[in-house]
């Protein structure tokens, strides 16, 4: 909200950094009429009247106050009572009193010692996040508090008035207001900003006493300068800060005091893993606040950098393409290294926002995981016994697969934990696993409509079922095997159709007993895992957007490198050849238990078919790019059996068939399925509803279409294949990222 505050008189007591930027920032605002200063210091007066940071200049607080309408206090903390209370004694009937101190409730307490009740009521503390290692008036800055956070921290019974300017003025001055508890904004700053002083002062103390303090320093290099600068803060400033604020900076640098001293112990002892496990969290730690700084956290990802893709018409696919790592495999990699004893390796991760997301939650319950760098990530497993509780929810983003597995290992541990998602997920059906969970003795709370957040109950003890789906979900197995492997006596799920195996085949490989017959898949609890190497081939769900490009696009011959044909997986392979496509597979191999191929793909004239019904679950995510190639295809294609499509990411049914509605092509939606009759395929604006795989067939429809396609809210390609439209581009689409206009 912009709202230009009214012309104030304003008068600042303390003409330095803070005091002397408040007045600049002011006057490029526009938003006061009159500035008045006061320092104690008369050379800083004279200077700041000189080079007209103020307009006039006061020999006293009562007198800079008397006509102000606002009064801005940017005094060291320890000054602040009693310059509030001279405040007081020359305030006019309404004005306004404000301060820029970095400690909030002593403040308030002076405000409530030293002023009037009905000041005190138009006393609104305030603390900008904003300043630097410079001091003094020559260091003030007219921008310093653009874009900068300054929370404020009324009392209860602040006079709605006052609470209003001065809201209105930090804002006039390009500032995000917020309002906090003052106790509570002191425990904050404690710790994000008076102990990182606190430790670049006495660092820098403790290596200038030394004897060879001449070397240290001219060996100092980046590292010591970055982790030092604040030290060069006024040190009048700070001496007060950490007074005003004893006892939470007490509680912080004791807190900080048991981290350095494991990291102590753990260097002492030679502990590798803890100090990894300290490294590794504060790293991505570190990395997500960098990334929230800029705005590219997960949550609401609309509107961000490259939210919209726009296609080109024509394009034809040639060369060698390796797609990103499987994401099931990936997912479950993490996981069953996790409770694995010993290291497991993992090669060819997918670093893609929703296997991060099951990473980041195996870190947040305490294993220790390095990487991911270039897909390499190393496990230190737990054992099955030793996760620990978060420290908060699991924030799981967009991934349905981390919350419906997570939910079945959670379910068996001894500890509570609470995950929640994005938008989307938080839209998706939970009791297929919470259901059957339950039976086997597992507490999972979620909405009344059966959606997230779920709040698992540890501690239980469960015992093994034998559990007939009635939907074929790898996810719905997935969970309760997991669930399975911490319950008494034996886990039997049995598939209505097969699902994909990876989770029985990594169990496998890290020497756990599982046994199939026919359709059921069985285990019994109580067994130990062991780490191991785990390859992850690329994902053929992210290669079967090419698949059907090269099918589709004129002069196309491309070769998609070690791709999973798990036969649980091909489906995409199954229904396009049965179309007509040239899809070859060369250079079969096994890599580390999971069969991998080359995949050879020419251009070929489609034909539309019935899609077999067995084919749905092995397809299952490949529908909306097969929609696509339905649209190519000469005659009809029909598909049915696949209500499952409903309630993945978006309703792939419904938006799949909007999209290519809209570009003109003749697709019928049913409940259970679609019919697209092959056409031309026009240009237009389609929307993907923030799913991934819907926003990357309708990048594959742009090859075939004749006119440009815009396709909205793409962020979450992230999800499952980073550098999507990169790789997209250097086999020949014609196709671009835009930030949204
Ligand atoms: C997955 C199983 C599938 C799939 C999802 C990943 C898995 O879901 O759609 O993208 O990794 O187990 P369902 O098993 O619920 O069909």
């Amino acid at each position: 909200m912009t709202r230009s505050a009214p012309s104030l008189r304003i008068a600042v007591i303390g003409l330095g950094l803070i005091g002397g930027s408040i007045c600049k920032a002011a006057r490029t605002a526009g938003c006061v009429n009159h500035i008045l200063g006061y320092d104690a210091d008369p050379g800083v007066l004279r200077d700041a009247l000189q080079a007209g940071v103020v307009d006039a200049v006061a020999d006293s607080v009562p007198d800079a106050v008397g006509d102000a309408d606002l009064v801005a206090l940017a005094v060291p903390m320890l000054a602040v009572s009693d310059i509030l209370r001279e405040v007081g004694a020359g305030a006019g009937p309404s004005t306004v009193i404000t301060d820029a101190g970095s400690v909030k409730q002593s403040v308030v307490e002076a405000g409530g010692d030293q002023l009037p009740d009905a000041l005190r009521r138009r006393l609104v503390p305030g603390h900008p996040i904003a300043g630097s290692e410079q001091t003094g008036l020559e260091a003030a800055r007219a921008d310093l508090y653009r874009n900068a956070r300054v929370i404020l921290t009324p009392p209860e019974d602040v006079d709605a008035d006052a609470l209003e300017r001065v809201e209105s003025f930090w804002t006039a001055l390009g500032a995000r207001v917020e309002t906090m508890d003052a106790r509570h904004h002191d425990e904050v700053l404690a710790l994000t900003s008076h102990l990182p002083h606190l430790l670049a002062y006495t660092l820098v103390d403790a290596l200038a006493g030394q004897e060879s303090n001449q070397e240290i320093f001219r060996y100092a290099a980046g590292g010591f300068r970055d982790f030092t600068r604040i030290a060069s803060s006024d040190p009048l400033m700070w001496h007060d800060i950490f007074s005003a604020n004893r006892d939470n900076v007490l509680r912080a640098l004791d807190l900080f005091a048991g981290s350095l001293g494991n990291l102590r112990t753990a260097i002492e002892t030679g502990d590798g893993t803890a100090m990894l496990g300290i490294f590794t969290r504060a790293k991505s730690a570190r990395d997500h606040f960098l990334r929230m700084l800029e705005g590219r956290v997960w949550m609401d990802r609309r509107g961000e950098a490259g939210d919209t893709f726009v296609t080109e018409p024509g394009g034809s696919l040639r060369g060698e393409v390796r797609v990103p790592g499987d994401k099931s495999v990936s997912h479950r990699s993490i996981m069953l290294g996790s409770i694995a004893e010993g290291v497991t390796e993992v090669y060819g991760f997918l670093e893609g926002e929703d296997s991060l997301a099951t990473l980041q939650a195996f870190r947040d319950m305490g294993v220790v995981i390095e990487g991911p760098s270039h897909g390499h990530v190393v496990v230190h497993g737990v054992g099955m016994q030793g996760l620990k509780a978060a420290p908060g929810p699991l924030y799981l983003g967009n991934s349905g697969t981390s919350m419906r597995l997570l939910a079945g290992l959670l379910a068996a541990q001894a500890f509570d934990t609470e995950m929640t998602g994005d938008a989307s997920l938080s839209r998706r059906p939970m009791k297929r696993v919470t259901e059957p969970l339950a039976r086997m003795g597992a507490k999972i709370e979620t909405t009344e409509g059966g959606t997230p957040p779920l709040r698992v109950t540890g501690s239980r003890k469960l015992k093994g079922i034998r559990y007939e789906m009635p939907v074929a979900s790898a996810q719905v197995k997935s969970a309760l095997l997991l669930a399975g492997l911490y319950a008494e006596g034996e886990t039997t799920v049995i598939e209505p159709a097969p699902t994909r195996d990876h989770t029985e085949r990594m169990l496998s490989g890290l020497g756990y007993a599982v046994r199939r017959d026919d359709s059921a898949v069985s285990l019994a609890g109580g067994g130990r895992l062991a780490g191991t190497r785990i390859e992850v081939p690329a994902d053929i769900s992210s290669a079967a957007f090419f698949m059907v490009a090269a099918s589709i696009a004129a002069d196309s011959e491309i070769v998609l490198t070690h791709v999973g044909i798990n036969p649980t997986r091909i489906g995409v392979i199954n229904i396009l050849r049965a179309m007509g496509g040239d899809i070859r597979l060369e250079n079969e191999r096994l890599a580390g238990g999971e069969p991998v191929a080359d995949v050879r793909v020419r251009h070929a004239q489609l034909r539309g078919i019935e899609i077999a019904e067995d084919q749905v679950p092995l397809a299952i995510d490949e529908f909306p790019v097969l929609f696509v190639a339905a649209a190519c295809a000469s005659g009809e294609t029909v598909l049915r059996g696949a209500e499952e499509l409903r309630v993945k990411e978006s309703d792939r049914i419904q938006v799949m068939a909007d999209g290519l509605n809209i570009l003109g092509v003749d697709a019928q939606p049913t409940p259970d399925g679609m019919r697209i009759r092959g056409g031309p395929i026009g240009g237009g604006e389609v929307h993907s509803h923030g799913d991934h795989r819907i926003a990357m067939a309708f990048a594959v429809a742009g090859l075939r279409a004749t006119a440009p396609i815009t396709i909205r809210d793409c962020a979450n390609v992230a999800t499952s294949f980073p550098g999507f439209i990169g790789l997209a581009r250097g086999a020949g689409f014609r196709i671009h990222a835009e930030d949204k206009p």
